[in-house]
């Protein structure tokens, strides 16, 4: 196994906030790796600093081995890392497989995909769209939107997946569909990164866990060991998480 992504020192400081505070972890090539830790704890603002939203104030980034550090968001987007985001913001107007379109167009390099309807058809097939995909997506509800948000990641045909609390808002039942989607994602040779609040979800799904707490990271490691590192309760978890 390779890394995926290196993440060496990276810093993100907003006028006096340092939101991001040196972060370093490193992710594997084909493994579900989790970021958990409070609200406001800087968890967003590291995906946002290590996929081209903005660039970090220091730090490196490597991603699959190249210095990626500052690279616009559309440049990595075609070099292969792609995400969704907290809260889901598709083409309101345009049906769910004109918004899974636009990413199988503009999201892949030139000349890549040949048939882009086709492939952003399988896109939402594979996220098992439960709607006809000539619904508007301003009429799609909570969990539709979370399948289409999938489908138009996976379009730009990611090698690398970063998923924003993706299970929020979602009924149990739900949850468990959603997690075998995601698990098919891995199987099918993605890596994801995914930042996550419920813990029946990062402890069903996740290989390695990293912890971060007012913009540092203070623990990483297998999944496990970190719910159970007194450390992780006393910050986050409240308690020892109970297995
Ligand atoms: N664009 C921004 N400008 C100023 N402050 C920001 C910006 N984005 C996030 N922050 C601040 O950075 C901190 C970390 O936020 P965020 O990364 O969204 O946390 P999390 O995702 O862990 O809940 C918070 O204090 C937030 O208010
Ligand atoms: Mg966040």
């Amino acid at each position: 196994m390779s890394a995926a992504l290196e993440a060496n020192k990276v810093l993100k400081v907003f006028g006096g906030l340092t939101a991001v505070n040196n972060v370093t972890l490193s992710v594997q090539e084909g493994e579900i790796f989790g970021i958990i830790g409070p609200n406001g704890a800087g968890k967003t603002t590291f995906l946002n600093s290590i996929s081209g939203t903005y660039p970090p104030d220091g730090g490196q980034v490597r991603f699959f081995g190249q210095n990626t550090t500052g690279l616009s968001s559309d440049v990595m987007c075609r070099n292969g890392m792609a995400r969704t985001f907290q809260i889901s913001k598709p083409f309101p107007k345009m049906t769910a497989l004109e918004n899974v379109l636009v990413s199988a167009t503009f999201g892949n390099k030139p000349g890549v995909v040949k048939d882009p309807t086709a492939l952003a058809i399988e896109k939402l097939e594979f996220v098992e769209f439960p709607m006809p995909i000539e619904t508007p997506a301003e009429s799609l509800n909570t969990v539709q939107l979370k399948r289409l948000d999938l489908a138009r990641a996976l379009a730009s045909n990611p090698r690398l997946l970063l998923l924003d609390e993706l299970a929020a808002g979602l009924t149990t039942g739900e949850l468990g569909d959603l997690m075998d989607v995601i698990r098919k994602i891995r199987d099918s040779g993605v890596t994801i990164i995914m930042i996550e609040h419920i813990m029946r979800v990062i402890m069903g799904l996740c290989d390695r866990l990293a912890v971060i707490y007012y913009g540092a990271k203070i623990a990483e490691g297998p999944t496990m060991e970190v719910a159970q590192d007194p450390k992780v309760a006393e910050a986050y978890l409240g308690k020892k998480y109970d297995l």
